[in-house]
């Protein structure tokens, strides 16, 4: 099969299609043809040497998490999936998947139905910024219907999903991003859009219950101000600097890392929302697997409106 291997850690130019074995699924896993694997910043950072480079270890590797595709073998046991099905997921996180690939095995309780409504291209765009934005607003914030919630790069892969899952239940969502984000984040279902942009904006933001930071950087301590004393500010992508820690101890509130986890059941409640009509899923652009180079400098900017996918069985 062709897949993406890299050999060495570098820039986008490390990244080349060769033949491999196609893998085996061992019992209790299911072998999926690929179809599409949406792009993530942990790929990029793991590309370089950061993100989870120390769980894949020592090159060569194939990067890759989120899955969208067609069941194409069972392994014994598996009773949950069949031959056929068309499935998405973000198998064995933080451990290597190797999604950019023609094929990839998967525990098959890692695996769920793809939602019915969408494209393999739009599936794959969804697992792990989905589930991201689901496992800290739902089961790290406990969020509550009228609690006021403030999701920072709202246009992002997560961003869009935490605004359209916060209004789904009931907060009341405030987004940082960019003016030309602004009208469509307020269609999906925000109700305050903020310009990071401008000087001082984190003034206008106040009484937070909650924080979904997915900036980082120098971006969490400045917004420790905004919470509500006993308010919780979950630092998403590099956990809790010393800075961060002394902000929000000051503001009488609370901060926590977090790593998104492997969640069939969590992926079939979003399947459902989003073959409800309740939740969008964005795809910036699509690129095929050869171009994968291209695809993460695209990501790298920053500046993606949802999500990039490569498309690998056009
Ligand atoms: N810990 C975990 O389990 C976990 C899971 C998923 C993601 N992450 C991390 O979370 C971060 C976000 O991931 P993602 O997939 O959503 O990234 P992404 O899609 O690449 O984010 C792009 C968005 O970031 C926005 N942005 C850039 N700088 C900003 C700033 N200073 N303030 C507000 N918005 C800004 C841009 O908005 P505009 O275009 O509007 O300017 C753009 O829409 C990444 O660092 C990622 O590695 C961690």
């Amino acid at each position: 099969m062709h897949a993406v291997v890299q050999h060495r850690l570098g820039g986008g130019e490390v990244l080349a299609v060769e033949t491999v074995p196609r893998p085996m699924p061992l019992p209790t896993e299911v072998l999926v043809r690929v179809h599409a694997a949406g792009i993530n910043p942990v790929d990029w950072k793991t590309r370089e040497g950061h993100g989870m480079a120390d769980v894949l270890g020592e090159p060569p590797f194939v990067l890759g998490w989120d899955v969208a595709g067609v069941v194409e073998e069972v392994g014994f046991g598996v009773t949950t999936l069949a031959v056929g099905d068309r499935v998405y997921g973000m198998p064995w996180f933080p451990r290597s998947a190797g999604a950019y690939a023609e094929y990839v095995t998967a525990p098959a309780r890692q695996l769920t139905l793809a939602p019915t409504s969408l494209s393999h291209a739009e599936a794959g765009a969804v697992p792990l910024a989905a589930l991201t934005a689901w496992q800290v607003l739902v089961d790290t914030l406990h969020l509550q219907p009228g609690q006021r919630v403030l999701i920072t790069a709202g246009a992002g892969g997560v961003g869009h999903f935490a605004v359209q899952f916060a209004r789904h239940l009931g907060a009341h969502v405030v987004a940082t991003a960019s003016a030309a984000n602004h009208e469509w984040l307020r269609e999906l279902g925000a109700d305050e859009v903020v310009d990071y942009h401008d000087a001082g904006y984190e003034t206008r933001i106040t009484d937070m219950d909650a924080i979904v930071e997915l900036v980082g950087g120098d971006e969490s301590p400045r917004l420790a101000g905004t919470l509500r004393p006993g308010g919780i500010i979950v630092a998403v992508p590099g956990g809790v600097s010393e800075e961060l820690a002394a902000a929000v101890a000051e503001a009488g509130g609370r901060a926590t890392a977090f790593l998104v986890e492997p969640d069939a059941p969590a992926l079939a409640r979003i399947a459902e929302l989003i073959d409800a009509g309740e939740v969008r899923v964005e795809v910036a652009r699509t690129f095929p697997l050869e171009e994968v180079g291209r695809a993460h400098e695209l990501g790298e900017t920053g500046r993606t409106r949802g999500k990039i996918v490569l498309t690998v069985d056009a």
